[in-house]
């Protein structure tokens, strides 16, 4: 079971306790790290299956658990002025959640939020893309890890190739941009569709994301199981074209950024296992029942419902949060004996 962080921390540095507004109110971690970056999941539910993130069967959070989105407009509202600038909308699949565009809308309108992303399955976004659109949502993250609709069925347990296709057009018709195209490099899995959809990618212009296969998903995780971002690169070049650093390489950020020599695309590696980024990380995550987790991997988490339901003073939830970053850990230690899986699988966290 996961435990809850304890309420109050001895170690909290005075600077960190201040009002909200406050510049030194920055979400700082023992290890200096600064954090803008929220991860928001709107629901545990998803219409796909996918083997390297959940099991097959799975009890939902009961509907009533979750957070409102007058509730998570209200933390929000809270976490902007302590630096939280960037935001991703996640699952499950966040167009399970129903009208998850008044949600857009809400979080658009709150000052300091200056980025603002979802990241879908894709199977619901042809419906929903253009009131999405309307509610000031530009940036899209769509999971497809093949073109091929049997082996689609094979990794998501599910149909839905057409329907996440569809979405893609649609969503590139509207306008949205950037659009990504996620697929998560499981060794096995992914040589088949690397080249495909590489080059399905660069003909429609999407930016191709390959993600290293992490242990959070329900099927036993093993380092071999990885197809490591080296891997993938010397495959591109092989069998498609020179990669380059793209101009705005930034070694720092998650995504290892490249572009085709031949000026037709761009593609971005998120070395999750064989170049963890944690020591640069800025990331914190609300999980769709109210929990704020400092980590995908963390195995403790801080229970924000009893401060959302019935709201509470704004000064403190802020300072509930400042406690959450201020326990981060290092990082992740998916590299090392020490590892231990988080009890809830990535469907319950958010990608
Ligand atoms: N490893 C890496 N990425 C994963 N995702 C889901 N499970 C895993 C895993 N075990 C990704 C999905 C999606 C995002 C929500 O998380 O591909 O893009
Ligand atoms: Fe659903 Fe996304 Fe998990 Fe696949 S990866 S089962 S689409 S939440």
């Amino acid at each position: 079971m996961n435990a809850s962080v304890p309420l109050s921390l001895p170690l909290v540095n005075s600077s960190l306790r201040t009002d909200r507004g406050d510049a030194s109110a920055r979400l700082v971690d023992t290890f200096g790290r600064v954090h803008n970056n929220l991860r928001i999941s709107v629901t545990d539910r998803c219409n796909l299956r996918c083997v390297y993130c959940m099991p097959e069967e799975v009890t939902f959070i009961d509907r009533r658990e979750l957070l409102t989105f007058e509730e998570i407009a209200t933390f929000v509202r809270v976490a902007a002025p302590l630096g939280i600038n960037k935001i991703r909308l996640t699952g499950g699949e966040p167009l399970m959640r129903r009208d998850l565009h008044k949600l857009v809308a809400l979080l658009r309108e709150i000052p300091g939020i200056h980025d603002l992303g979802l990241t879908t399955n894709g199977l619901l976004l042809a419906e929903q893309a253009s009131v999405l659109y309307a509610a000031g949502l530009r940036r899209l993250n769509i999971s497809l890890d093949t073109l091929d609709p049997h082996r689609f069925r094979q990794i998501t347990r599910r149909d839905g190739l057409q329907a996440t296709i569809d979405g893609l057009f649609e969503a590139r018709r509207l306008g949205f941009r950037p659009i990504k195209v996620n697929a998560v490099a499981v060794r096995g899995l992914i040589e088949h569709d690397l080249i495909p959809l590489a080059v399905f990618c660069r003909e429609y212009g999407f930016e191709f994301r390959l993600i290293e296969y992490m242990p959070i998903g329900a099927e036993p995780w093993e380092r071999d199981k990885v197809f490591f971002a080296h891997e993938i690169i010397e495959k591109l070049e092989r069998e498609i074209a020179p990669l380059v650093p793209a101009p705005d390489y930034d070694p720092r950020a998650p995504a290892m950024e490249f572009d085709y020599a031949d000026g037709r695309g761009r593609v971005g590696l998120i070395a999750s296992v064989s170049r963890p980024f944690c020591q640069r990380c800025n990331r914190l995550r609300l999980t769709a029942d109210g929990k704020l987790r400092h980590c995908l991997f963390a195995l403790e988490e801080t229970d924000l419902k009893p401060l959302l339901r019935p709201v509470c003073e704004a000064s403190v939830l802020a300072e509930a949060i400042r406690r959450t970053v201020w326990s981060k850990w290092e990082g992740h230690e998916i590299n090392t004996a020490r590892f231990v899986k988080p009890s809830r699988t990535m469907h319950a966290i958010g990608g």
